[in-house]
């Protein structure tokens, strides 16, 4: 098997010229796991609403419009299976299921309804593109707290005292995967739908690491990433990210978990790509949760950046990340993908993996 030659500077992810639909945003995560009961207590702690239950499923939301933006299926072992992206229309859709391996236009029976198109991208992960979903109430959320800046004071005889209660998530932000087959994977999500990479981070040698990706919305403004996605030695969840109002709202999101008894993987600090400040955490099964807000928007004139990967590239202040936060789970299933991967991957090397573990391991 073919291996690509070493990866220059300028091999990295790139918006496609004409890609098979454009998404329109990141609508839902979807999530088995063995015990629905154990992750509506976290994520109910953390911010999220039910907002339906099937005996086998579970739907959360945020404060937003969209129906639901988590979904669980009960299932023996715990696993994240994928996401669901909107489109505009059902064109989008038929374009979409004539790609190889999708399913024909069906009927969504998810809460808001809709129709939808099942893919699976080259990394194993489901993506459902779906249309027609229909919105429900917003929920309320408590106003930005007015802040005295300054020589701009706002609050006069007036204290500052937030509920002391889980933040309102107001909606899902974006979604991080690991994978061992990057570039593939990158060009799969230009291609088909219309991700512009805003930011690369890119190993010594030059060989891109991380892509951070933006939905193409043209002249409207777009989270700086909807998806971004790094080089691992196989494919799995990183960690998913949820807006709250301000900053207080995150750091009181880090004072009920902690009382909680939830497991802190990384924060407060504030991203240099993206900018946002932000808190992660643990949910039952080790999977990692962001609260953030702030977050940086482009409209699609913006180009692309290319920056050097470290762990001091990950945050402006804050706590440093941690060590474990990077540190991948080691169990034979992984070990067995990492082998197969390394001999498999036109991404993976040897040396690109030390070079990781090195600086993050
Ligand atoms: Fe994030």
């Amino acid at each position: 098997m073919s291996r690509r030659p070493t990866l220059l500077a300028t091999d990295q992810p790139a918006r496609h010229p004409c890609p098979t639909v454009k998404a329109t945003g990141l609508a839902h995560l979807i999530f088995e796991r063995p015990d629905l009961g154990s992750a509506e207590q976290f994520l109910s702690d953390f911010g999220l609403t039910v907002s339906h239950r099937e005996k086998d499923e579970l739907y959360l939301r945020g404060t937003s419009v969209a129906p639901y933006c988590y979904r669980i299926h009960r299932a023996k072992r715990a696993r994240f299976v994928g996401f669901g992206l909107t489109v505009a229309c059902r064109d989008d859709l038929l374009r979409l299921s004539r790609l190889p391996g999708a399913s024909a236009i069906e009927t969504a029976s998810a809460p808001g309804g809709g129709e939808r198109v099942r893919l699976v991208d080259p990394s194993g992960f489901v993506v459902e593109a779906i249309c027609g979903q229909t919105v429900i109430p917003a929920l309320p959320h408590r106003a930005p707290l007015p802040l005295n800046q300054g020589d701009q004071p706002r609050r006069i005889n007036a204290t500052q005292r937030p509920p002391v209660t889980p933040p309102e998530i107001i909606r899902l932000g974006h979604v991080v995967l690991e994978v061992a087959d990057f570039q593939d994977t990158c060009a799969w999500y230009t291609g088909h739908f219309g991700f512009i990479p805003s930011d690369v981070q890119v190993l010594p040698e030059g060989s891109p690491a991380v892509a951070f990706m933006r939905l193409d919305l043209g002249d409207a403004p777009a989270d700086h990433h909807t998806l971004a996605i790094a080089q691992g030695f196989m494919a799995t969840y990183s960690h998913s990210a949820f807006e709250v109002i301000d900053a207080d709202a995150v750091g009181m999101g880090q004072r009920v978990l902690r009382e909680r008894g939830w497991k802190h993987a990384w924060g407060i600090g504030r991203h240099i790509l993206g900018s946002q400040v932000f808190d992660y955490w643990q949910d039952p099964w080790g999977d990692k949760h962001e609260h953030y807000c702030d977050g940086d928007l482009f409209t699609a004139s913006s180009p692309t950046g290319l920056h050097t990967v470290s762990p001091d590239a990950m945050a402006q202040w804050g706590q440093r990340m941690p060590r474990t936060f990077t540190r991948p789970r080691l169990n034979l299933a992984s070990l067995w993908a990492l082998l197969r991967n390394l001999a498999r991957s036109p991404d993976l090397t040897l040396r690109k993996l030390i070079t990781l573990a090195r600086m993050f391991g």
